[in-house]
């Protein structure tokens, strides 16, 4: 299969291997919809917005939750962030395997992405200078959510930010008064469907 390889493409080829990811995911989707929850990858544009809004100017390496066939993965490379700093965290054993073979310089891990103790088996010691999270959460409850994030949170650098792909119109986890903030990004018309970048960051008195 024809793969979206970080280097130069020519642009049919680039629209073949587009099409047949696009296939692929959509036939993914088919099979595990709740997991995957989207049914097709993110828009270029809105890839670019994610990797733009991301902290990845602070020192440290980047976290990616849910890279899937790595659209957002290769908007940071074209960023100009170092392969080397980025582990992507991917549960499909097959995607897992695709993101390997077309970025053979970032740390592809298949595991939960939900439970970064145990995927990154680091004993909670990493700190990121951002996370890129892409992982439908909806089916959560939100004081789960909200769990998760503050996690999250505890694993960023100071200064550093989550941000988070959703369709949602509203914050899909809410924010603790005091502990963290939501912003965003204005809608990304031109995503199946259209979605926003949802950023989070520590309230300033504990962004340390
Ligand atoms: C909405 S897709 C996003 C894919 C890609 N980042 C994009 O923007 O097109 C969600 C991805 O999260 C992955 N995923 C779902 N649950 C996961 C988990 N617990 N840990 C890691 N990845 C997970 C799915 O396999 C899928 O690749």
């Amino acid at each position: 299969m024809p793969a979206l390889r970080p280097g130069p493409q020519s642009g049919r080829e680039e629209r073949r291997a587009r099409r047949a990811d696009l296939a692929r995911f959509f036939g993914t989707w088919i099979r595990k919809p709740l997991s995957l929850g989207a049914v097709a990858p993110s828009s270029a544009t809105y890839c670019a917005t994610m990797a733009a809004a991301a902290s990845t100017h602070l020192d440290g390496p980047i976290l990616e939750l849910g890279p899937g066939l790595g659209v957002v993965t290769r908007a940071l490379l074209a960023k100009g962030v170092d392969p080397a700093r980025i582990t992507s965290i991917e549960y499909d054993a097959d995607f897992a395997r695709t993101l390997r073979e077309r970025f053979p310089r970032v740390n592809v891990i298949r595991g939960d992405g939900f439970d970064l103790d145990q995927t990154l088996g680091d004993g909670g010691a990493t700190r990121f200078a951002a996370i890129l999270m892409a992982i439908p959460v909806v089916s959560k409850p939100q004081a789960e959510r909200q769990a998760l994030f503050r996690r999250y949170l505890d694993r960023l650098v100071p200064g550093g930010n989550i941000t988070q792909l959703s369709y949602l119109v509203t914050p899909p986890v809410k924010p603790i008064e005091g502990v963290f903030e939501v912003s965003s990004t204005p809608i990304v018309w031109d995503n199946i469907p259209p979605a926003r970048v949802w950023i989070y960051r520590k309230t300033a008195a504990l962004a340390h």
